[in-house]
């Protein structure tokens, strides 16, 4: 079969989706290859293209690609909270780029719940896509708003409400078939990142 008719095909059979999905694993160590503004731009043209409760749109990005602020944004981040004892990220393995999802409060003064689902509808488009393109990434909640607004100087408009880390992965990860009693991810003696996920059967009620 012409092979880009076998791609299309695949694509329709939503084959290159779930591949993604299990490539796209959270990364917590980047290489220092850079990551140009111009594919942050591309990534946040796919997110723009979401859906959104009620096609509000409440949505804004501010995009980091720059090591001076990419050290700023890494500052005002916690990473793999679940491993205290080892201070993720290693030093110099902080992200290439960032992007910011914020609330737009001159749309909308609060995030509602369906806000929410925005912003993670969003953010997994922005990981599919940057996953496309070779990039892993990190989806972070646990930071500081003020910190993250100073260092992208976010005006005070707009509200961040999650950090996407991205950057050329410089990690080793396992995904696993998650069991009663498992830890939400853990290292083993060689630093593999393992990464349980409930099997098929489980999740579908
Ligand atoms: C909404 C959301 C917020 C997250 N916040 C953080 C965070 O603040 N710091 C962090 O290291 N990981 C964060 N993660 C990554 C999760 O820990 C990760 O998704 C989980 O361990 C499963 O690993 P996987 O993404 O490779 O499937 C977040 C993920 C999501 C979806």
């Amino acid at each position: 079969m012409d092979p880009r008719k076998k791609e299309r095909m695949e694509r329709m059979d939503g084959t290159v989706i779930r591949e993604l999905a299990e490539k796209s694993r959270s990364c917590r160590g980047y290489a220092p290859t850079e990551v140009k503004k111009e594919t942050l731009t591309k990534l946040t043209d796919c997110a723009r293209l979401c859906p959104s409760g009620g096609n509000l749109q409440a949505l804004r990005y501010k995009l980091s690609w720059e090591s001076e602020t990419n050290d700023r944004v890494l500052k005002a981040t916690r990473w793999g909270a679940a491993l205290p004892e080892r201070h993720l990220p290693d030093p110099g393995k902080g992200a290439r780029a960032y992007i910011v999802i914020c609330l737009d409060t001159a749309a909308a003064a609060e995030a509602t719940p369906a806000m929410y689902c925005d912003v993670g509808i969003a953010a997994q488009t922005i990981c599919l896509a940057a996953a496309e393109k070779g990039l892993a990434s990190l989806m972070i909640m646990n930071f500081s708003r003020e910190g993250v607004a100073n260092a992208l100087s976010i005006d005070g408009r707009f509200r961040p409400l999650l950090v996407i880390a991205l950057g050329v992965s410089a990690e080793k990860t396992a995904l696993e078939e998650r069991k009663e009693g498992m830890p939400p991810y853990w290292r083993d003696e060689n630093d593999v990142h393992h990464v349980p996920k409930w099997p098929l059967e489980k999740v579908i009620i």
